[in-house]
């Protein structure tokens, strides 16, 4: 998390380095900082909160400079203090960092013992710290930053900027993508190619273990082990408009309003131009594996719990899925017979990039469902399928999640029609559902209106509960996520079977308790645990189509009517009631619904 840039430009530095950070914002918001060189000397700014406050003190204290580095941070180490905001400074040198250093103990008590004090609680002081001691001894910055690297023990993307060196950069990766950006004389660094859009397209990305040392008119990378090597230079399509707000009040409303649109990209993708079979860009067999491992986090592990009942309904393939962070220690069997999938909107999770390195020569397969389709995650993939969401710049994630439940059942269909589970005529069934969802996803958007006055009276709410059974458990699921972490009210999810044996004992007439139930197979079933809700007053709004609401809703305290829609499909429609309940009850509290507290878009640090 946190997310780094650094110029080395023709024009002033800071709103240049302002700007950039403004696009790096989704990376944490805690703090925000920028260092220039001007006249051979450092100097820096730094405002606890948002970046604008950042901005608003350049404004009184404005910086001079055409070569600096800046910085937005997502605290680890030491509370969102000015003392604690990047860039830290030691002597001559001044450090931005994403990611952590595990090993900041010891270098702390090395440093003391050298005679070095610490103005902060920070691990990245630590770096900036041994640079400043190995200048003092006589290194140059360049060797002296190799110096430092070569101790670092953690995750890190790092930018070095030094007292006398108007052209000089010193960058590194190890765990935290970086990007170098190249201009017309200019070079750039920045945590994604997002961050560099308006200033360049032109991209290198570092891999791991890579540092780099640029000036305006060079770029020299080692590798690990400090030998020069060679990475592309690649040309990267960013729409900037895509992140834009585009008249919307908040990027989450656009990105949930999107959905429509974007999904029916991922449909055209990977469908045949007649729309009658699925075309992957890749080979797939799913013949020649007899399990399938799903591992992500947060929303994108609720998609891998929707897929998991369509790759076992549709291919009969079982499935096991797991949080990234559990299953990378705890030592998972991994066969040959094993295809390992990772779902990902960033692409840089560290947990779920981990999980991925541990299959590394254990699995048959390597696949991932990712967005961002030049991340470290798809980048480490046999085959990565992108999500074709476009940016989603709302932490809180909504089209991706949709546009990674497109793209699974996609793959669910690809593997059970090359296992052959599936009659034919129910696979072109399901093909021709899939062509008219975004239209039915359309028409789902109407019921804005009604969610926005039923979240009104959830705003009040302390505690939420959502229900579902089947491909809608884990949809609750994804519901009480987005609404806890946009409008902080407490929300649990519960497989609506699962209540009696204990949550039950929650419900009274404060606890509004969402019933997510369109009309499938287990309907009925969803119906009579809604029905043990109200016999306790618990205060139920029912989520179903307009038939399911006429047989099952009466006596319910609010409904919402969506379109029908084949079964299989309606975990990604029903995403929408929601994501809208959330947005909607989040601005009735007035919370800050596209950056919400303590939260970061891309998490990689574990
Ligand atoms: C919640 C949310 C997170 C992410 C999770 C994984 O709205 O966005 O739970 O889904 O942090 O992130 P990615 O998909 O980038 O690996």
């Amino acid at each position: 998390m946190c997310g780094i840039v650094g110029v080395l430009g023709h024009h002033e530095a800071a709103p240049i380095l302002v700007e950039a950070l403004k696009r790096l914002e989704y990376r944490g918001y805690d703090s925000a900082g920028i260092a220039t060189v001007e006249n051979g000397a450092l100097d820096r700014r730094r405002a606890v909160g948002k970046l604008v406050n950042l901005s608003d003190l350049l404004v009184h204290e404005p910086l001079a400079g055409k070569s600096g580095i800046g910085h937005t941070r997502w605290a680890t180490h030491g509370a969102p203090s000015v003392y604690n905001c990047h860039p830290h400074q030691a002597g001559p040198v001044a450090v931005v960092h994403n990611g952590i250093i595990e090993n900041f103990r010891e270098l702390r008590e090395e440093l003391s013992a050298a005679g070095y004090g610490f103005t902060t609680e920070t691990d990245t002081e630590t770096i900036a710290l041994l640079t400043q001691m190995y200048m003092e001894a006589g290194d140059a910055p360049v060797d002296a930053a190799h110096k430092t690297l070569a101790k670092l023990d953690g995750a890190f993307a790092l930018a070095f900027l030094f007292e006398g060196e108007e052209d000089l950069i010193v960058a590194a990766r190890k765990g935290s993508p970086l990007a170098i950006g190249h201009g017309d004389g200019e070079m750039f660094v920045g945590s994604d190619a997002i961050a560099l859009a308006p200033l360049t397209d032109e991209i290198t990305y570092l891999e791991e273990g890579d540092s780099a040392v640029l000036t305006r008119t060079s770029l020299e990378i080692r590798n690990a082990d400090g030998a020069l090597a060679n990475r592309a230079k690649k040309k990267i399509a960013i729409d900037s408009a895509q992140v834009d707000k585009g008249g919307y009040k908040h990027f989450m409303a656009k990105e949930i309003a999107e959905q429509p649109t974007v999904i029916g990209e991922a449909i055209s993708h990977y469908l045949t131009q007649d729309g009658t079979d699925i075309a992957l860009p890749a080979e797939i067999d799913f013949t020649k594996i007899d399990r399938l491992t799903m591992v992500a986090c947060g929303t994108a592990f609720y998609a891998c719990m929707t897929a998991k009942y369509w790759f076992e309904q549709l291919a009969q393939l079982p499935v096991e899925i797991d949080v990234a962070s559990e299953f990378r220690y705890r030592d998972p069997v991994i066969t040959k017979d094993t295809a390992a999938l990772f779902v990902s909107q960033s692409g840089e999770t560290a947990d779920t990039l981990a999980a991925l390195r541990y299959c590394e020569g254990k699995a048959e397969q390597i696949l991932s469902v990712v967005n961002v389709a030049t991340s470290s995650i798809a980048r480490e993939s046999d085959v990565a399928l992108p999500i074709l969401a476009g940016t989603e710049i709302g932490v809180a994630s909504t089209k991706a999640f949709t546009c990674q439940l497109t793209v699974l059942l996609i793959l669910a269909l690809k593997a059970a029609k090359d296992r052959g589970t599936i009659e034919d005529s129910r696979y072109q069934e399901l093909l021709t559902e899939l062509r008219a969802l975004p239209g039915i996803m359309n028409h789902a958007l109407t019921i804005e209106a009604v969610t926005e006055k039923i979240s009104r009276k959830l705003a009040e709410a302390r505690d939420i509960l959502f229900l579902g059974r089947g491909v809608m458990y884990p949809l609750a699921h994804e519901g009480a996520l987005k609404l806890k972490e946009i409008s902080y009210i407490h929300a649990e999810a519960y497989a609506s079977g699962e209540l009696k044996h204990g949550p039950i004992a929650l419900i009274d007439k404060k606890v509004p308790v969402v019933v997510l139930a369109p009309r499938d197979g287990l309907f009925d079933k969803t119906v009579s645990n809604m029905q043990e809700v109200m016999a306790r007053n618990g205060k139920v709004l029912l989520i179903s189509d307009s038939k399911g609401l006429m047989e099952g809703g009466e006596g319910t305290w609010e409904a919402i009517a969506m379109p029908d829609a084949d079964p299989v499909l309606t975990p990604i429609l029903y995403a929408i009631p929601a994501q809208l309940l959330a947005y909607h009850t989040a601005v009735s509290k007035g919370t800050d619904v596209d950056q919400p507290r303590n939260l970061a878009k891309s998490v990689t640090v574990e």
